[in-house]
Parts: structure tokens; sequence; C-alpha cells
């Protein structure tokens, strides 16, 4: 079992934590914040009883996010399209529980990538890629990537492709019971619209939604 206390945290989410993987900077470990982790053990009632016989502890909302790469990459596979999410698979255990493995996403210089959301913070009109952002969103909508928490957080830009990259990092998984929006397209395609249109407000950029592209302002 993995000791985290001296682990390096190099990010924090509200649900995870993002550490290095000790031995292996070019991978990260995620693990459940202990608060999520406690709110879990305390729930009551039929619905909490119902999900803890299969199982899966607090780690279910892993299988959402497995689920949607997995068809993804088949649909990413047949259209002979990039997969938009960061890689990650196998899990390890470690004193903070069970962390989910993933490919550590660099930047220029070899350091953590930075979010959608830090460049657009920085300002700078060139700070985000235009190029490769829109790149990012005509795959999301043509293979259908289902994302119910499209944030700029969740976005990250990978610099160790030729002229960078948009990743996922977090945020998709259809997470209703009955999965509209994997199974029509129209329905997820006029939330991811609403996703990227919130990216935009309040950022250097301007969200086209009939183009389905960003702008410059
Ligand atoms: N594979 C990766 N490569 C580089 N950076 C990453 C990667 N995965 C996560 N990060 C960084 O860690 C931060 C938190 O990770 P993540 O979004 O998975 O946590 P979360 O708690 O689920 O987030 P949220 O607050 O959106 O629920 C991200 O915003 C990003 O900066
Ligand atoms: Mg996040």
């Amino acid at each position: 079992m993995l000791d985290l206390s001296d682990a390096h945290r190099l990010a924090r989410g509200k649900v995870r934590d993002v550490f290095a993987r000790p031995g292996r900077p070019d991978q990260l470990l995620k693990t459940l914040r202990g608060t999520k982790r406690i709110a879990y053990a305390r729930r009551r009632g039929v619905r909490a009883w119902i999900k803890r016989r299969a199982g899966l502890g607090p780690y279910r909302y892993l299988l959402k996010e497995y689920r949607c790469y997995l068809r993804v990459a088949h649909r990413a596979e047949r259209l002979d399209r990039p997969i938009p999410i960061a890689e990650f698979g196998s899990v390890v255990r470690t004193d903070r529980g069970l962390a989910q493995v993933a490919v550590r996403v660099p930047d220029a210089q070899g350091a953590l990538a930075p979010t959608l959301r830090d460049l657009m913070r920085a300002g700078r009109d060139d700070a985000v890629p235009l190029g490769p952002l829109n790149a990012f969103v005509r795959d999301l909508y043509d293979l259908n990537v289902v994302v119910p928490d499209l944030t700029a957080g969740n976005v990250v830009l990978d610099a160790s492709v030729s002229g960078g990259r948009f990743l996922l990092v977090d945020g998709y998984g259809e997470k209703a019971f009955v999965p509209l929006r994997t199974w029509f397209p129209a329905i997820n395609a006029r939330a991811l619209g609403r996703g990227f249109a919130r990216i935009a407000a309040g950022s250097p950029l301007r969200w086209n939604g009939t183009a389905r592209r960003f702008e410059a302002q």
C-alpha cells in the first residue's frame, strides 16, 4: 500500500486530490478527498443500502468515467479521431483509499498542464490557442462525449504534442439513470453548447453556438 503522506499534492478539486505518483513522474494519483469518503460512509436509507450491496463503495463514480471513456474511444476508433480524454485506467491502494492512476498531462516545461481556466485567467489575447480549442470542441460533438460537468477547470492543454491539444481530465460520464444524452446526440449537443457558453462567459473568448466554435471577442 502506498503512503501518500510525503507525496506532493499537485492539485485539488472539489471531489479529488491529485498527487504525483511516487517513483513515476509521468503519472498522477487521484484520490477521493476525505470529506467525500466520510460522507459516503454516513449515508443512510434504502438507496444507500442498495448501493452498498453493489460493493463499489465510494468508487462507483469511476465506473461512470470508464464507461464514457470506453464508449468515446470506440467511437474515435470507428471515426478515426483522437480521444479527447486524458489517459487513465488502473487503480492502486493508498493510505487515502483507492487511487485512480492517470497519465500526467504536461505543459511545455514538463510541469502540470494548465487548465483552460488558467489560460483564460492569464488575460492575454493569445493565451488560449483557438485552433486546438475548436478542434477539441469538434471532437466532443462528433464523438458525442457526455460532459455533465463541462467547466474550464476540467479541460487541460497538453503540450506534449506539437501545436498542443486540449483534453478532458474530469466532468465526463452520463449521470442520469436513463442515459438520454448518450442515446440522443441532439440532446447532448444542446448540453455541450450550454457548457461552452458558460465557459466563454466572463472570458476573453466568445462562444458562437451556431457555428459551434470559440472566437476572439
Ligand atoms: N491527467 C491530468 N493531467 C494534468 N492535470 C490534471 C490531470 N487530472 C487532473 N489534473 C488537475 O487536477 C485538477 C483537479 O482534478 P479533477 O478535476 O479530476 O478533480 P475533481 O475534484 O474531480 O474536480 P471538480 O472540482 O471539478 O469536481 C484539475 O483541475 C487539473 O488541474
Ligand atoms: Mg475537476
